[in-house]
């Protein structure tokens, strides 16, 4: 079978599975039954409150994608033409393409190879006079060298805005990622350590920037109660969006919050299993983590020393075997909507040679002690 057929047949061991239970069908359940205040509700409050809390940041706006999240962010900041916004390509298209959308430019800068995130000497090399902003990721659950990053955005006047998408409760020295930046967003898509199916949000210390994301997320509506139960006439103030999620998402988004902590030592304690299982193999690299840093293992990404051709290789083996794996992240600067539509021509050669050598394997909270032998064993015999 080609890798393309192998993308239509049931995995045995797919990338990744939602963990649920029967207190999140009871949360959106209760939420439906109510027949009402399904779209503005009291489920996003409370979501947001215990975002905050969770957190530890003053103020969460919820979203209804990370993606959203970073727009209304960008526009809240009045970042638009002219400025320039520092992003890696090593992430997913939506980190670089936020900038887009508000009519700046982003501008990529390199990685370093072992947290995989925005290497801040790179970082203080592409500053312009047009530099605003610099949004660095925190790469599947791993954090990325923030407080260096935060040192180059003081010195230099910038915001820093952290994607951390794939990294809710990862934290340095126990402080969590998200709370280093002047604001953060986060990612709730289906493959996020919790899980609403789609969702996101933005979060902050500052109350100016959460008065003007409220504005951006529901039409620029200056909102006194709740716009659907309420005859009062609420004026529109500013351009805005439809960024909102919804209150039944929101009561999923409850219930997965309150079960974080077992998901993500769950995901620690596999991830801790995998590394022990693969530990002999020479021909691979488990995930680097140090003292002091809290990974949460939104993915498991190893690297295959060989290069492209053997990583290849390696995921077509671990294919026919039934294991599904991914190539987390091909870099942006090299698709075709950024070389050829945007004309980029970057040099950044660490995100190049790390986009040919990373693998991502299966990892979720669910993963069984015997699949993890299922594809250690197998990756063994590849090399073997
Ligand atoms: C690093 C990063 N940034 C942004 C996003 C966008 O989030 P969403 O898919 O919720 O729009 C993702 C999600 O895949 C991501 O991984």
């Amino acid at each position: 079978m080609t890798r393309k057929e192998f993308q239509k047949v049931e995995w045995k061991i797919p990338l990744f599975k939602i963990y649920s239970d029967e207190a999140d069908i009871e949360m959106v359940n209760q939420a439906i039954r109510r027949g009402m205040f399904w779209a503005i509700g009291p489920n996003v409050e409370l979501f947001e409150q215990m975002l905050s809390q969770y957190i530890g940041a003053k103020h969460t706006l919820v979203f209804n994608s990370g993606t959203s999240a970073l727009h209304a962010v960008l526009l809240a900041y009045g970042v638009g033409t002219g400025d320039e916004v520092i992003v890696p390509s090593f992430t997913f298209i939506a980190t670089a393409n936020a900038p887009l959308f508000v009519g700046a430019r982003p501008v990529f800068a390199d990685i370093e190879e072992r947290t995989y995130g925005l290497d801040p000497e790179d970082v203080e090399r592409r500053i312009t006079p047009n530099t605003r902003a610099i949004i660095p990721i925190h790469y599947g659950g791993s954090p990325c060298l923030i407080r260096e990053l935060k040192g180059v955005a003081g010195r230099n006047n910038l915001l820093l805005i952290e994607d951390a998408a794939e990294s809710l409760g990862a934290a340095v020295n126990g402080k969590k990622v998200g709370t280093f930046g002047d604001s953060a967003i986060l990612s709730f898509c289906s493959n996020k350590v919790i899980t609403t199916g789609e969702g996101g949000a933005v979060l902050t210390d500052s109350a100016e920037l959460y008065e003007k994301l409220k504005l951006i997320r529901s039409h620029g509506r200056a909102e006194t109660s709740n716009y659907f139960s309420s005859s009062e006439y609420m004026d529109y103030v500013s351009l805005g969006y439809n960024f909102r999620m919804s209150d039944i998402t929101a009561a999923l988004g409850i219930s997965q919050l309150e079960k974080i902590e077992r998901i993500t030592e769950m995901r620690r304690s596999k991830a801790g299993m995998m590394s022990e299982r693969l530990s002999g193999i020479t021909g691979i690299e488990a995930p680097y983590s140090s003292k002091g840093v809290f990974h949460v293992y939104q993915m498991y990404t190893v690297k295959v020393k060989g290069g492209r051709d053997k990583r290849d290789a390696l995921s077509d083996y671990l294919a026919n075997k039934g294991i599904m794996t991914r190539v987390y992240f091909p870099p942006v600067h090299l698709t075709h909507f950024y070389k050829n539509s945007l004309g980029y021509k970057c040099s950044l050669p660490i995100t190049e040679k790390v986009s040919e050598q990373v693998l991502t394997l299966p990892m979720y909270p669910g993963l069984t002690e015997d699949e993890i032998d299922y594809i250690a064993d197998s990756i063994i015999a590849f090399f073997a």
